[in-house]
């Protein structure tokens, strides 16, 4: 069948996201074909799109995560019918376009109350929040946490879910309008990183004791004061780079600046065994549907503008969860 889809033409700009129509196979054994209905925006596309992280070839798909609707299966699968509502985050990339082929074990039915916008929205940034809490450092009642980029999307949902769980949020934005709405969901301090040192800001506000976790997806930019906020055997989360890949780092400086952790933990490795991939959509559904996370779309660009989307994300004009709709 036609379809359409968007294409990294080679590394680069926003400017070489192409759109295209391309010749769609009907899904091969163990695959779904979905119509999808909404797709997710991420920061790890425009790394995908700039060459951060190299792709075997170009021109090369793009998009890891979209909501939609089974159209036909492939041999072997029974798990889903046509007219199944599902969503999914997964490699392999290709989730820009209207219609796809995926396998159908990555993808996870949706709740009727979960509309496929806000399942687009939160499947990637709302899995990662939901490990990087519950597994990576569970977040107890009574921490002071930091968590960096507090208004984007990952960080939008770990403050509301800490927050849930009796954690006190400092956070770091870029603007003041990214400060209110930090606010608004559940960081107790809003810190604009881009005016004031905020590792001088932890300090005062812990009464010089640092946080026992930073959740940190800048990167380069503020690795280095992360550290000088933990606490003695805190806990650095290095989860992402948007503004840069972190230098070489010494690890003897760990035990020097009091026994600190650090790590970088991948989305893959926390979601690829199905039973984990369920539980944690699970419980990441009935957050929603209890109230404790708040999901507003906060852009939806038609699918033909992707280079548009991909130059708003990386000039930081998005907040919160941002979608394409094909
Ligand atoms: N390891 C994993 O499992 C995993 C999973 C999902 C996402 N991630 C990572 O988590 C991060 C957040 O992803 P997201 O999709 O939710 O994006 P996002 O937070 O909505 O967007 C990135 C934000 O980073 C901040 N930022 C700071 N310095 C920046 C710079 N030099 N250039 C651009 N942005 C800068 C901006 O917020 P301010 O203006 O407020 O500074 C910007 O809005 C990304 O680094 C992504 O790769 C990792």
């Amino acid at each position: 069948m036609r379809a359409n889809r968007v294409m990294i033409t080679t590394p680069g700009p926003p400017e070489v996201l192409r759109y295209e129509p391309y010749e769609l196979a009907a899904p091969g054994p163990g695959e779904a074909l979905l119509r999808q209905t909404a797709i997710g925006l991420n920061y790890i596309d425009i790394q995908h799109r700039s060459g951060r992280y190299a792709l075997p070839q170009y021109p090369a798909p793009i998009g890891t995560e979209a909501a939609g609707i089974v159209e036909a299966v492939g041999a072997g699968v029974d798990t889903l019918a046509p007219g199944d509502r599902v969503a999914y985050s997964s490699l392999p990339l290709g989730a820009y376009a209207d219609f796809r082929c995926i396998a159908a074990e990555r993808l996870v039915p949706l709740p009727a109350e979960v509309p496929d916008t806000v399942a687009a929205g939160i499947m990637t940034k709302g899995l990662t929040a939901h490990y990087l809490i519950f597994t990576t450092y569970p977040v107890k009642a009574g921490d002071t946490i930091l968590v960096h980029a507090a208004a984007g999307g990952v960080g939008s949902i770990l403050c509301q879910w800490a927050k849930h769980l009796g954690a006190t949020v400092i956070g770091t934005v870029g603007s003041e309008a990214k400060a209110e709405l930090a606010r608004r969901q559940g960081c107790d301090f809003p810190i604009l990183y881009t005016k004031e040192d905020f590792a001088k800001a932890v300090m005062e506000l812990t009464h010089g004791k640092g946080v026992p976790v930073v959740y940190d997806s800048v990167g380069r930019d503020s690795f280095e004061r992360s550290l000088s906020c933990l606490a003695p055997r805190g806990l650095l989360v290095s989860f992402g780079t948007a503004s840069g890949p972190i230098p070489p780092f010494d690890l003897f400086r760990l035990n020097r600046l009091g026994s600190l952790y650090v790590t970088s933990p991948a989305f893959v490795t926390h979601t690829s065994e199905r039973g984990e991939l369920l539980e944690r959509a699970r419980q990441l559904f009935g957050a929603l549907a209890a109230g404790i996370l708040r999901v507003e779309i906060g852009r939806a660009y038609p699918l033909s503008e992707a280079v548009r989307a991909h130059a708003e994300l990386e000039a930081r004009m998005t907040t919160g969860s941002n979608i394409l709709l094909p």
